[in-house]
């Protein structure tokens, strides 16, 4: 098996005989070489696939144009959405979607985005440029979304500029089927039902622009407003508690000491920025060092999760409350031309790799963590997704999602992996990053990441204890580090089917 530049292949291997796969276009004269071990009669624990969620906030374009157009737009819509956009997130069965933020979420307040559509307030976004936030999409909306593209919602609730008792009313308001004022007015608002909410945060980066609290002061906030985060009508409410941004040992630290007893879940942001937040690398137009040190940098993912998960230990030793990475992915400078409070971004084949690896890391961390939302779906960040008018295109990160809708919920088999290292400079990354699992209908699929910018890697990949007929792979690749797909040509970063091996 031959992994040559930038390869991302998932290789689905049914029952018989596996004799062997050349997953690369082109074998490049002298090889790296790599060996890996699938222990495929073992259990490495399920693959949650809301390891696969996503992130929608009112920022820039990603609510309003990127997903809400309203019902009077001439883009096709279902009830005020973008039917393109609708299709094209079923297609890679999001689990979850996470909203309205982000920061913007301790500065929304429910009420404003339910009633009739002209007589919602229209209030200041003051996170994302101070723009004018209509309210047309709200609560309602962002429901009827989930259960158009079948994603399970995940509400961020306001503790930073809220109270208990409008966190309180929300969920009433949503969930509880009886006879009560929040549930008549949901009514009276069209909706009979109500909503069945899983996933619930009790505030967002309340370390930072959630607040500026101190992890002492929002554990104690967490108790509180947490209290009030009731399950009604046989809806079981998961609370997810704000946790660190980063390394932040303090803060995961205190708010396990102090919180740990009410909490079902602790959230984790971590994004990939270089050299640093003050000067962010372009999405394209880079050379090998910013593509290698990008990729380098993500893999401190695996620093921020064990650092979080050792707190959570101490606390936990049942293993009782899961870790959520909420906010996830690149983030690079806006691209010119684009407000810089937007945070649009291009998404090249180096945020494939990003997310590969990344994913990678979820699956073997897969005993804390059970969720993590991409930041975030549509023009914004890593996106899936990006709008222009009437036009979409797919990102090679969305393949990415694609591709690896085969480990969703599926079992996780260990693979032990020599690989030869990625150097540059004088500094080093292993080249290659291998996940497998097994799906309910018995097949094994092995991803495979190639990181290195103009290496083949050969990889001897045995797969112990399966029985294998035959093999088929795809490969997502292009000819550039920084191949990415414009809305003149949608189709540069693309996956290749390969043939079926007997
Ligand atoms: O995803 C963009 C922002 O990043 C979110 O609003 C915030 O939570 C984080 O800092």
């Amino acid at each position: 098996m031959t992994c040559t530049r930038f390869v991302i292949a998932s290789i689905a291997v049914g029952f018989g005989t596996i004799i062997a796969l050349s997953a690369a276009p082109t074998i490049a004269a002298e090889e790296l070489e790599a060996k890996a071990v699938v222990r495929g009669g073992d259990d490495g624990g399920t693959i949650s696939r809301h390891l696969y969620g996503q992130f929608a906030e009112h920022l820039g374009r990603c609510i309003y144009d990127g997903i809400w157009v309203g019902e009077e737009s001439k883009i096709p819509n279902t009830r005020g959405m973008r039917t393109d956009v609708i299709e094209a997130l079923r297609a890679i069965n999001i689990p979850n979607l996470r909203w309205p933020g982000g920061c913007f979420a301790d500065d929304y307040h429910w009420r404003d985005g339910i009633g009739p559509p002209d007589q919602r307030p229209k209030r200041v976004n003051m996170h994302w440029g101070q723009v004018t936030d209509t309210n047309a999409f709200g609560t309602h909306e962002f429901l009827d979304l989930c259960e158009l593209i079948g994603a399970e919602p995940y509400i961020a609730g306001n503790v930073g500029s809220g109270t208990p008792e409008e966190m309180r009313d929300w969920i009433e308001y949503m969930t509880y089927d009886g006879d009560s004022e929040m549930a008549n007015l949901r009514r009276a608002n069209g909706r009979q039902k109500p909503w069945k909410i899983k996933y619930f945060g009790v505030g967002n980066e309340n370390w930072g622009c959630g607040g500026e609290m101190t992890p002492e002061f929002y554990s104690d906030l967490f108790r509180q407003f947490s209290t009030f985060c009731r399950s009604y009508s046989g809806n079981e409410l998961v609370r997810v508690a704000c946790g660190p941004g980063g390394f932040n040992r303090n803060w995961s630290r205190v708010v396990m000491d102090r919180a740990a007893n009410r909490m079902q879940a602790l959230s984790l942001h971590f994004y990939t920025v270089y050299p640093n937040w003050n000067n962010k690398t372009p999405a394209t137009g880079f050379g090998e060092r910013e593509w290698f040190e990008m990729l380098r940098e993500c893999l401190r993912m695996n620093d921020t999760i064990n650092e979080t998960v050792a707190e959570m230990d101490r606390v936990d030793s049942r293993n009782r409350i899961e870790l959520y990475v909420d906010e996830w992915g690149s983030w690079y400078r806006v691209e010119e031309g684009h407000p810089g409070y937007g945070l649009y971004q291009q998404n090249s084949l180096r945020d494939a790799v990003l997310a590969g690896l990344t994913f990678h890391i979820f699956h073997d961390q897969n005993r804390r963590v059970k969720m993590a939302n991409i930041a975030q779906t549509v023009n914004v960040l890593q996106a899936m997704i990006l709008t222009q008018g009437e036009q979409m295109l797919l990102t090679p990160t969305y393949h990415v999602f694609e591709m690896y809708k085969v480990h969703h919920d599926a079992t996780r088999l260990p693979v032990q992996l020599i690989t030869p290292d990625y150097q540059f400079r004088r500094r080093s990354m292993p080249a290659l990053s291998v996940s497998a699992s097994r799906g309910e209908d018995d097949v094994v699929n092995v991803s495979i990441v190639n990181a290195h910018a103009s290496e083949a890697v050969q990889l001897n990949c045995e797969l112990q204890g399966v029985e294998a007929a035959s093999v088929s792979g795809r490969i997502l690749t292009s000819d550039a580090l920084d191949a990415h797909n414009t809305f003149d040509a949608p189709d540069q970063c693309f996956v290749m089917f390969a043939p079926e091996a007997q």
